[in-house]
């Protein structure tokens, strides 16, 4: 472990509590009192060297992934998810595994999972209980459920896709309780029997597993043409050498999809509703927007790329309230940063939240004002929800797509309003940041609008 002198200050483990609790209070504070680099430290976890300074995100991104590891960084995510998960593998590895996932994911396939994922919305929204207060975090969270079950697995609602649902739920919300967020230190991976959490974790993979294996086989078996679903892919798919994915990485690849896939879109979504609440006036101008892209029709893939104003309203809200506040990679090698002499062992982590935030990139920092991403488009630099470089996320198009197709299915479906006394901050639910207590509105239906 490298020297603590080196490193830039930062707060005291007690203060560090505050980045589960109040994440976003807790990253102002450190930028206010240390400035564009600090550093976090956690017991058991190489120093966290966090930096809001744009040219240092310009080297991270370019600089060479052999020495600046993202795998290493990420793994205290979730060990559930397997060894062969592309969020843990880096160098050549990494880059094989993640050239054969890339297709799935490519822009240009996006309209074939429109439906899906407005068929999820548009059987989800009618469920709301209307006139009274309710949290819709969890709404979205069962609507990008679904989509990932439906467009990913390319599970419906047979006996296998129920019971994968029912278990993959439970895994799911244990891993973003309060508990699950421990998940994350090793001590906590320690499977005392099925009462406990780990142990209940294990058990409820081991019987995930069984039923992707299983179907695995009969797909393999029986063929995957002709079926859009990324699973059916990914059997398709094969290395450069001709070998196809041995069934262990796909499974990884699984768990790796539903968990980077469906917790930080809804709660992108959930933060997106609750800018527009607080915002009535950017709400009436994407719900014209909605009204004048779609008229009558019910909406289609042909539509989404027109939604230029709800697009503008989810970038900025990602500017404002990104769900994964910070990116990590772990140096194999001393490295200079920016300037900054960093040794090897430490974990070079691009903030997010601070970056965008910046008053030299960002006129009014504060303001939500989706209109400066009609006006100008942002570098990867200095706009990074999804992260960048090598290491981009990869479902940022899919996120896109199914975050302005729900959106859409909201505003021409009900009416929200905010609910009374509720101010959000941002909480941790699994690998997201989230508005705290469910995000609470209510619902009304369109046509009891005042
Ligand atoms: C609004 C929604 C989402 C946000 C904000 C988000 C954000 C991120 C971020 C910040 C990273 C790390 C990038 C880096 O280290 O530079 C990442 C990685 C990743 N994301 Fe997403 N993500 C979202 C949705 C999705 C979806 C829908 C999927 C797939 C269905 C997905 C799959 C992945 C994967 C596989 C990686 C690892 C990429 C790699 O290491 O090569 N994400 N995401």
């Amino acid at each position: 472990m490298p020297p603590s002198a080196t490193l830039p200050p930062g707060p005291n483990l007690f203060a560090t509590f505050d980045f589960v609790r109040n994440p976003f209070r807790f990253l102002d504070e450190c930028a206010r009192r240390y400035g564009d680099w600090f550093t976090v430290r956690v017991p058991g976890v190489s120093p966290f060297v966090f930096t809001s300074d744009p040219a240092a995100v310009r080297e991270v991104f370019l600089g060479d992934p052999d020495t600046l590891h993202a795998g290493d960084a990420n793994r205290p995510l979730g060990a559930f998810m397997g060894e062969k998960s592309s969020l843990f593998l880096d160098g050549a590895e990494h880059l094989s595994q993640r050239r054969l996932l890339l297709p799935a994911f490519h822009g240009e396939r996006m309209s074939a999972y429109a439906d899906t994922m407005r068929t999820a919305a548009a059987n989800a929204i009618p469920s709301w209980p209307l006139g009274q207060r309710f949290p819709i975090h969890p709404q979205m969270r069962a609507i990008t459920f679904e989509t990932i079950i439906r467009a990913v697995f390319g599970f419906q609602n047979d006996a296998a896709g129920a019971e994968l649902r029912a278990l993959m739920k439970q895994l799911f919300d244990l891993y973003s309780s309060r508990l699950g967020t421990l998940f994350s230190l090793p001590a906590m991976q320690i499977d005392a029997g099925r009462w406990s959490p780990w142990g209940r974790a294990v058990r409820l993979t081991r019987q995930i597993d069984s039923i992707l294996y299983a179907e695995f086989a009969r797909r393999r078996k029986e063929g995957v043409e002709g079926r859009a679903d990324i699973l059916s892919m990914l059997l398709a798919a094969r290395y450069e050498d001709g070998q196809p994915l041995p069934d262990a990485v796909i499974r990884d690849e699984m768990y790796t999809l539903m968990l980077a896939g469906h917790e930080t879109t809804a709660a992108t979504m959930a933060w997106v509703i609750n800018r527009m609440l607080t915002n009535p006036n950017v709400m009436e101008r994407a719900r014209a927007e909605v009204l004048s892209v779609l008229g009558d029709q019910q909406l289609d893939s042909s539509h989404v790329g027109k939604l230029k104003f709800v697009e503008a309203v989810i970038n900025e809200t990602m500017r404002l309230d990104p769900v994964v506040p910070n990116i990590g990679r772990g140096l194999t090698k001393p490295m200079t940063i920016a300037g900054r002499q960093l040794p090897a062992g430490v974990t070079i982590a691009p903030c997010i939240y601070l970056i965008h935030r910046r008053r030299e990139l960002w006129p009014n920092p504060d303001q939500f004002s989706p209109d400066r991403f009609l006006e100008t488009r942002p570098s990867p630099y200095t706009f990074l929800p999804f992260g960048g470089g090598p290491r981009r996320c990869l479902g940022a198009a899919f996120a896109s797509y199914q975050m302005k197709i729900v959106i859409v299915e909201i505003l021409s479906r009900v009416d929200l309003k905010p609910a009374e006394g509720y101010t959000a901050h941002a909480t941790r639910r699994g690998i997201a940041f989230a508005p705290s207590e469910g995000m609470p509105a209510i619902a009304k239906p369109i046509s009891a609008r005042e």
